[in-house]
């Protein structure tokens, strides 16, 4: 048998903008991860392919299964890479501790954890390159017109300033610091929220665009103040891009509730993280109040609270 995982994400700074060519920065969540476990099948005819997902209910043939479905998507795309004669009948068992469609990267992650066991179980390391690019096409599948940062962060396992087409450029944390991640609950497609603001855009392309000037501004000011260890700063920064965030019409009522409670409790800084209008938020918090705003943000309605430290 063989296993591999992956990391869930959090966007720190630059969501949506990121569409439109601008930075952002993304740090993998160690702590609640997506594992994949690959095991032969003896019995059954070459190339088939069991998949189960407990968490999903789905226990299925790779054959039976939908083209879209994310899952067998990987599945088929690794299969396809590893190119060769079909193999030894598998068994693909994928359980996730990372919550779906909140913004916390479940889908790159389970690609990359199903990427990475198939293809060690059939011999093959493959690098993060690799393993980020056949991801990227399962959320292409997935989410239209991604920007590509969810699949990047995940497979690298690094504190990530990504703009897309640029060349990776990894952040050094100079002083690791504590994330407290608040879910909402409210869940809405990543596609519709990317379609709302493209919407808002063709309507008011002067606004949205210094909208996004401004952030683009906060992703390179907040790569700074990660790598100088300048947490008091950062969190400034979280407040000035959770604010224009609002302006284009990506919060929602959840949302602000935990924002708020969180920075009652003494966050340092909070805001949405991802496609918004629902699932997560993060605080920055000092280690000490970590508890202090978990329970506040639990108290205000967060479904589950996940706390992750982000070092180098
Ligand atoms: O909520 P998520 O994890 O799907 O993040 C979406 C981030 C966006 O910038 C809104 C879209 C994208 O593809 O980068």
């Amino acid at each position: 048998m063989t296993e591999r995982s992956a990391p869930g994400k959090v966007i720190l700074f630059g969501e949506h903008a990121v569409v439109y060519g601008k930075p952002a920065l993304a740090v993998p969540v160690h702590s609640t991860r997506a594992r994949a476990e690959v095991s032969d099948l003896p019995g059954e005819p070459a190339g088939w392919v069991r998949l189960e997902a407990p968490g999903t209910q789905i226990s299925a043939w790779l054959h039976e299964m939908l083209q879209a479905d994310p899952l067998a998507s990987a599945v088929r795309l690794i299969l396809k890479d590893l190119g060769g004669s079909a193999p030894p009948a598998l068994r693909v068992v994928l359980n996730s501790e990372i919550p779906v469609g909140a913004g916390m990267g479940s889908s790159a992650a389970v690609s990359v954890a199903v990427i990475r066991a198939v293809a060690a179980h059939l011999g093959q390391e493959l690098s993060a390159e690799r393993v980020s690019a056949l991801a990227f096409e399962v959320e292409k599948l997935q989410h239209g017109t991604p920007s590509g940062i969810d699949n990047t962060v995940v497979a690298y396992e690094r504190p990530l300033f990504f703009a897309a087409g640029k060349p990776l450029q990894f952040v050094q944390v100079g002083r690791p610091f504590t994330l407290i991640i608040g879910d909402s609950g409210d869940r809405l497609p990543t596609r519709e929220s990317v379609a709302a603001v493209r919407e808002r855009r063709a309507a008011d392309p002067e606004s949205v665009d210094r909208v996004f000037a401004e952030i683009e501004a906060i992703s390179e000011q907040g790569r700074r103040f990660i790598e100088s260890g300048d947490t008091r700063q950062l969190g400034l920064l979280f407040d000035r891009n959770q604010t224009l965030l609002k302006a284009i019409g990506v919060s929602g009522k959840g949302l602000e509730q935990l924002i708020r409670a969180a920075k009652r409790a003494g966050a340092l800084g909070a805001k949405l993280s991802g496609a918004g209008r629902g699932g997560i938020m993060i605080a920055l918090v000092e280690p000490a109040s970590a508890e202090l705003v978990a329970g506040a943000l639990r108290e205000a309605g967060a479904i589950r609270t996940i706390r992750t430290e982000v070092t180098a």
